[in-house]
């Protein structure tokens, strides 16, 4: 009998790790009873025109090359109107995008990837629902942050 040992995961070094995190991301995401349909039947993403641009988008992310020119923000803003992108939507999306890539990779820039992922999510979700950036609501800041912050205030005229 053969011991099988556990693969060795390496790290993202360029294109060719972003390309297989994107479509094994997207795979799962087109799967998923949670967020398939909003691309699927809500968006009507061609695929053939999507992967690619997510490739470069997040080539620009980590290596500042790839070249990519969207538009994120609109992106999402269109389809607030047609369906609901509320926190469960984006907390999903996280949890498919950081279990993907901690499939694959592992290192630095799998850390990084995960960590931007967050970050823009928390901005697009604060963004197109006009709502609080949920790292600066007042219930998750600590003692320490909420008395500096108040600090700022102006003192009532
Ligand atoms: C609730 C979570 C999310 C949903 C349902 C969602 C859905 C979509 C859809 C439907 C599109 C348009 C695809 C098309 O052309 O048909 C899109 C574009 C895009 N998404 Fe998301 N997305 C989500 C979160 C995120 C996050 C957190 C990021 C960044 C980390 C992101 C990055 C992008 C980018 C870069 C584009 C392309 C924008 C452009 O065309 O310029 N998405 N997304």
């Amino acid at each position: 009998m053969f011991k099988t040992e556990p693969l060795l995961k390496s790290d993202i070094v360029g294109r060719a790790e972003i390309e297989t995190l994107v479509n094994t991301f997207y795979e799962r995401v087109r799967a998923d009873d949670t967020l398939g349909f909003i691309f699927d039947k809500v968006a009507q993403t061609n695929w053939t025109m999507h992967l690619p641009k997510m490739y470069a988008f997040w080539e620009t992310v980590l290596f500042r090359t790839g070249g990519f020119t969207g538009n994120p923000l609109a992106a999402h803003a269109r389809l607030v109107p047609l369906t609901d992108m509320g926190r469960d939507k984006f907390d999903r999306w996280l949890q498919l995008f950081r279990g993907t890539v901690d499939d694959l990779f592992a290192g630095e820039r799998a850390e990084h990837i995960k960590n931007c992922a967050a970050d823009m999510a928390n901005v697009i979700y604060s963004r197109i629902n006009g709502v609080p950036d949920p790292r600066f609501d007042p219930a998750n800041l600590t003692l320490e942050q909420r008395a500096r912050y108040s600090r700022y205030q102006q003192p009532a005229a």
